[in-house]
């Protein structure tokens, strides 16, 4: 059963740092007391769950394809994140996702560190999230949505591949 969102936010305090980790399916694994905190779960509810448990609705999925496509090729990611909270609140955060491997080189986990979004990053990524989900329509059209996501980093100087940079710089 999904929750219903609410308007009511969730404070991220500057001090929190919000961590989880994932196995190749991207089911938590590991989370800290935070992480359980702001979800409004607990640890038996969330662990051994997908990580898409607090999946906002308003969040569009070219973020997780360009997510997950990265993380299958090796590569971190860093992007903002709306989760929802098991009482239907939400909070922004930006999200670190890196892949963690083995001292033989094979993997280990996806590991996620979460810190609070500025509010000069959310007046500028919450109207782009808006954009490309309503350019996804229904039928979850990423095609379309990549065309927005593009223009905006190629309107901030960046592109797919310096998506992480601008990311951090936007947060700054
Ligand atoms: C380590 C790790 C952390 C993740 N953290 C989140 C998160 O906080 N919120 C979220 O919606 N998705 C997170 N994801 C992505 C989810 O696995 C998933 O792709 C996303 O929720 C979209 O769900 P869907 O692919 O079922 O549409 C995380 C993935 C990994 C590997």
């Amino acid at each position: 059963m999904s929750v219903t969102p609410t308007d009511v936010e969730h404070e991220v305090r500057s001090i929190d740092i919000i961590v989880s980790k994932g196995n190749e399916a991207g089911d938590i694994t590991y989370a800290n007391p935070i992480f359980f905190k702001l979800a409004g779960y607990t640890p038996a509810e969330l662990l051994d769950q997908p990580h898409s448990k607090i999946r906002h609705p308003d969040m569009p999925k070219i973020i997780f394809k360009f997510l997950w496509d990265n993380l299958k090729a090796g590569k971190n990611v860093t992007t903002f994140v709306k989760n929802i909270s098991k009482d239907g609140g939400f909070y922004w955060v930006l999200a670190q996702i890196r892949v963690a491997n083995n001292p033989d080189g094979s993997f280990r986990n996806y590991v996620s560190t979460r810190k609070p979004m500025t509010a000069n990053a959310r007046k500028r990524i919450e109207p782009l999230y808006a954009d490309l989900l309503e350019a996804e329509g229904t039928n979850g059209d990423m095609d379309a949505s990549l065309k927005i996501l593009e223009s905006f980093l190629e309107a901030n100087g960046a592109s797919l591949a310096t998506f992480n940079d601008i990311m951090l710089e936007i947060n700054s």
